[in-house]
């Protein structure tokens, strides 16, 4: 599976479909076409293009309603909950969160904040939407084993990296990539040092990707 950073909370997993998560792109392009788009939340650092894109779309019910109303094939699930999507797995994990739809100046109640375990041709990767830690975390790894983990790390408005660190040790992935950080100056970070400080002290991997770059993941072993 080829592992795509868009920047932000954004990435595309492409395998036998190409699965597109959170299409908010801090550079405004898209370079490759989804087959399916994935939306944790409504804020709009996370919906982003979705309406535009105009792809299946697997979103918490009242983002899919949301969604169905301006037009997109959106697929309604929920916390705990899994479904097959043209033969990937999503299951939605809980976040701890807020979540909040706007639309033509207008606010309305977006369902909760969520994440994804997203598995494609054996391949598991854990999306923890935008949230802080929390020991659950620990369910995740217990009945999912993800093979990868995407952990937001910019502080104010999620985990920093030392929440984040914690967060690596419950999930127990073997690979890490930080996500959700120097989008904008609120939330710059030293990842840097948040790789060390996991590198120094368990197996994990931390892969800093810069946005645009691609990594290959496999079931068990490190990107390379
Ligand atoms: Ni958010
Ligand atoms: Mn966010």
């Amino acid at each position: 599976m080829r592992l795509t950073w868009l920047g932000h909370a954004c990435f595309s997993l492409a395998g036998s479909q190409t699965v597109l998560i959170d299409p908010f792109v801090p550079e405004g392009s898209l370079p490759m076409e989804p087959d399916i788009v994935a939306v944790t939340h409504a804020h709009a650092d996370h919906l982003g293009m979705t309406v535009r894109l105009k792809k299946k779309t697997v979103a918490i019910n009242e983002v899919a309603k949301y969604l169905a109303s301006k037009g997109i094939p959106a697929e309604p699930m929920n916390i705990g909950g899994s479904i097959t999507v043209d033969g990937v797995r999503f299951t939605m994990t809980p976040a701890l969160h807020s979540s909040w739809l706007e639309d033509e100046g207008m606010g309305f109640y977006g369902g909760v904040a969520a994440g994804f375990v997203i598995t494609m041709d054996g391949i598991s990767v854990y999306h923890a939407g935008d949230t802080a830690l929390f020991s659950d975390m620990q369910i995740i790894r217990d009945l999912y084993r993800p093979d990868v983990a995407l952990l937001p790390v910019g502080g104010r408005f999620t985990m920093g990296p030392d929440e984040a660190m914690v967060a690596a040790r419950y999930i127990g992935a073997p690979l890490v990539v930080p996500m959700h950080y120097d989008t904008f100056p609120a939330i710059q970070q030293d990842v840097q040092n948040f790789k060390q400080a996991i590198e120094r002290t368990t197996s994990m991997r931390v892969r800093i990707v810069a946005p645009g770059e691609s990594i290959e993941v496999g079931p068990e072993s490190p990107g390379m």
